[in-house]
């Protein structure tokens, strides 16, 4: 194993970056997590890490790394909670029955897919093949969407499209949900992915 310092930030970008150039470009911007870094060993065995949310504000996503994937964090709007439950009857899995104990944590198996209903926690990996959607929050007609579009993710890849809960859409390449990673609050701003339990 090596010592060797790993640039987070590249390494997220090379998933994003791998799906944009199958279609010509896609917009990634996403801010990377401030967090309390364990050892890159420690990392690469699948250690917890510590994010500190203060600064995410309502509509804004910030990004973590969590055993080499993008975990996103988003703290959502009420008027992108209160498009949930509305969304069920187009989406492929609305409840997170589908194989819960891989996507979907106990805790996070209800309309918001999360523990507090504002804070959205997935690991941004298609359920496809592998690409990481995009965010297309804005709400309403645009390229690769329907016209009721109610905000979410594309996967540029394919064209799976997920709600703000990270539900897939019926009738798309992407079988499943996003994966909900195992995660707990330490406090009101600071979470911990990768670890749901008090040691
Ligand atoms: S990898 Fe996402 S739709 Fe194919």
């Amino acid at each position: 194993m090596s010592d060797q310092p790993v640039d987070t930030g590249k390494r997220t970008w090379l998933i994003a970056s791998t799906c944009a150039g199958a279609v010509g470009g896609v917009a990634a911007a996403v801010p990377f997590a401030m967090s309390f870094e364990p050892s890159e060993r420690a990392k690469a065995a699948g250690a917890a890490v510590q994010v500190d949310i203060s600064a995410l504000k309502p509509g804004e996503k910030m990004t973590a790394e969590w055993r080499g994937k993008p975990v996103w964090i988003i703290r959502r709007t009420p008027e992108q909670l209160a498009t949930l439950p509305k969304l069920d009857p187009q989406l492929a899995d609305p409840k997170s029955q589908r194989k819960p104990d891989e996507l979907t944590p106990a805790y996070a198996r209800n309309e918001y897919r999360s523990i507090k209903p504002e804070i959205f926690i997935a690991v941004g990996i298609c359920s496809h093949l592998g690409c990481s959607p995009g965010d297309k929050f804005t709400p309403g007609p645009q390229p690769s969407l329907p016209d009721d579009w109610a905000g979410g993710f594309l996967c540029p890849c394919h064209g799976s499209t997920f709600d703000m809960a990270g539900r897939v859409f019926s009738n798309k390449p992407a079988p499943d949900n996003l994966e909900v990673p195992p995660h707990m609050y330490l406090s009101d701003s600071v979470l911990l992915i990768g670890e749901d339990k008090k040691a």
